[in-house]
């Protein structure tokens, strides 16, 4: 850099600033040099400003000639400023492009895709085989009201029925101090809700969550689902419970399937009855069978003919309307299905358990 000089400027002066102008801005790197550069040379204090400033002070001859070369000089200067500063910018590019290079070769990160939990899976394939026996699905809330987990269902306070389902009770406070709420412990509050908002013929499963005040072990949650089902029109018989679900057993078990049923207590139905499959792991040998523990028959579910009192309590003409209705584990059926050995796996949100369905 040349300081700006008092004397005169020569042609040998204004060459002298170009030569070592030029040379210094070759070695500039990067663009904030440059621009100390571009001031110390063109701004307003700069030595070739300070040279075409002090041109007044020379003959008019050497003006012109002196004066052209001076012109000439700046523009040559800003001419190679720019040049400098194109070349800094396309290096800068240069090196990034390389550094951040795209392989486009790599193999790509696989997208994570979710499934369906196996319960949905499960409970679907359940509706599924109902559903193309021509039954509709409903659901209902989860939380209830004493009126339609037990009322309704013919279980009245006091009753010891209530044992068989232990309830979780909701903190609410009626102010007629009769309603009781509580997380419902089965589907079966669905049976009063549906047949109360139709007409028979009605053919519906529920399927959905409920919830049980209990220890939890291998085979019992505190929370589940169930598929309800419920069948009520004219002339319906055990004879239609009895197929209905031996159909279903084949659906999901295989058509080789043998079913059985045993009588069981259910205030809400009568008969009462639970329904067994033959085993499907030992073809209902039974003998040192660890699937049905030696019995041959694998219990899947409960079901009987819809009480008389049910009925009459949703106002239906028991004279004329008959019905059946059945209700399900559908963790149990999955468990079986795809041997899995404990129902705690389904809601541990593990997803190495997951990940198998
Ligand atoms: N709701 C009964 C239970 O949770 C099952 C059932 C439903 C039995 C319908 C008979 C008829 O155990």
């Amino acid at each position: 850099m040349t300081e700006p000089s008092a004397q005169p400027p020569t042609a040998q002066s204004i060459d002298e600033i170009i030569r070592s102008a030029l040379a210094e801005l070759e070695s500039l790197e990067n663009l904030e040099a440059v621009d100390q550069w571009r001031v110390s040379y063109l701004g307003r204090r700069g030595s070739l400003t300070a040279v075409l400033r002090s041109l007044s002070s020379l003959e008019v001859e050497e003006r012109r000639t002196i004066g052209a070369r001076a012109n000439q000089a700046k523009i040559t200067l800003e001419d190679r400023l720019e040049d400098r500063v194109r070349h800094i910018n396309e290096d800068a590019l240069k090196r990034s492009a390389s550094r951040d290079r795209l392989d486009v070769t790599l193999p790509g990160r696989p997208a994570l895709a979710g499934r369906l939990h196996p319960t949905t899976k499960i409970v679907r394939e359940i509706c599924n085989v109902f559903v193309a026996m021509g039954f509709g699905v409903v659901e209902g809330p989860e939380v209830e009201w004493d009126h339609y987990n037990f009322e309704m269902l013919n279980i009245p306070k006091g009753h010891p029925a209530r044992d068989m389902w232990n309830t979780l009770w909701m903190d609410y406070e009626d102010p007629a101090g009769e309603k009781a709420m509580l997380l419902r412990t089965h589907t079966s509050p669905m049976q009063a809700r549906v047949m109360e908002s139709r007409e028979p013929p009605i053919r519906v499963v529920v399927p959905g969550k409920c919830y049980r005040y209990e220890a939890t072990d291998a085979t019992h949650e505190w929370h589940f689902y169930q598929v309800e089902g419920l069948a009520v029109g004219e002339g319906i018989t055990f004879a239609d419970l009895k197929g209905t679900l031996y159909e279903f057993a084949r659906k999901m078990f295989g058509e080789e399937r043998q079913i059985r049923f045993r009588c069981d207590y259910f205030p809400f139905v009568e008969p009462g009855v639970d329904l067994s499959i033959d085993c499907f792991a030992c073809d209902g040998d039974g003998d040192g069978c660890r699937i049905c523990r030696d019995s041959g028959w694998i219990e899947i579910l409960g079901a009987g003919m819809v009480h008389p009192k049910v009925l009459e309590g949703v106002g239906y003409d028991t004279g004329k309307y008959t019905g059946f209705a059945f209700g399900m584990g559908p963790e149990r059926i999955a468990m079986l299905k795809y041997g899995i050995d404990d129902i705690r796996h389904f809601y541990a949100n593990d997803l190495r358990f997951l990940r198998q369905f």
